[in-house]
């Protein structure tokens, strides 16, 4: 496949967000992935001329990350934590099942083209294990019944919505997002769910507080930037972070209303 003129001027556009234009190397492998499905040989000359570096620099990044993938990935990539936590709570049986349901090994991609299988590592969403992600969205507490469903669902074209987060779009789409050209979905989903909020919550019950700015010298010093900040700065970041937890809350409490009419169902 050819690299459209399109993405080339695109791939130009990533180095210019940054003051070092190499540092734009990430987004700009995300960009390929999202043309080409992979990173081909012709992504990294691209990305190496564009930069003004060797395709050997290019390539030691692509292959370092496992983010960036050398085989063509599926419409669908289906990532199955089986790091200790999601282990033991049952991430190896879903990995087994969904081995077996699908036909296909780790890191390969079905017949069809749509589902692509891996294990992955800590998806640092181990208060919902075990999790799958697809697309690199969250699918919480999952089961292999539920997760054969998950590709079923994949598979069949039905909408399949994250957990935490938006309906799930292809993983060439996906890859765009990562590159930084936004959707706009950004804001779909819950935010967060009960499990990350229990510490909040019982914060809450019990009355305990973080302790008051201030402190010793050395400290002050290292918060001379929050120091600094303008008061009408600091004003909108402190609403920003009240709308996030609000927000956080209130989702809480809608799931907590959930449990309960499920609990009254049953
Ligand atoms: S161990 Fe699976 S998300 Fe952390």
């Amino acid at each position: 496949m050819t690299l459209s003129a399109e993405t080339l001027d695109e791939l130009r556009q990533i180095t210019a967000r940054y003051p070092q234009a190499r540092s734009g190397l990430l987004p700009m492998l995300h960009l390929v992935q999202s043309a080409e499905g992979r990173i081909t040989p012709e992504g990294i000359e691209a990305c190496a001329e564009i930069l003004d570096i060797t395709p050997a620099e290019v390539s030691g990044v692509a292959t370092f990350y496992t983010m960036y993938k050398r085989r063509l990935v599926g419409d669908y990539h289906v990532g199955v934590c089986t790091n200790t936590l999601c282990a033991v709570m049952g991430g190896d049986e879903i990995f087994a099942a969904l081995k077996e349901h699908l036909g296909i090994g780790n890191d390969e991609t079905t017949d069809d083209g749509v589902v692509s299988l891996e294990h992955v590592e800590c998806n640092a969403a181990c208060d919902y294990a075990p999790v799958v992600m697809v697309n690199w969205e969250f699918v919480d507490n999952q089961t292999p019944e539920s997760a054969r469903r998950l590709v079923d669902d994949l598979r069949s074209g039905a909408e399949v919505r994250s957990t935490r987060g938006p309906a799930i779009c292809t993983w060439r789409q996906a890859e765009r997002v990562l590159a930084g050209f936004p959707d706009d979905r950004a804001d779909e989903g819950p935010a967060a769910g009960p499990a990350s909020l229990a510490g909040l919550r019982v914060a809450r019950e019990r009355g305990w507080e973080a302790p008051a700015a201030g402190g010793t010298d050395a400290e002050d010093e290292s918060h001379g930037a929050a120091t600094d900040t303008d008061p009408d700065d600091a004003a909108a970041v402190a609403a920003d972070e009240q709308a996030d937890t609000s927000r956080a809350e209130s989702e809480a409490k809608l799931d907590e209303g959930k449990h309960e009419a499920q609990e009254d169902d049953a």
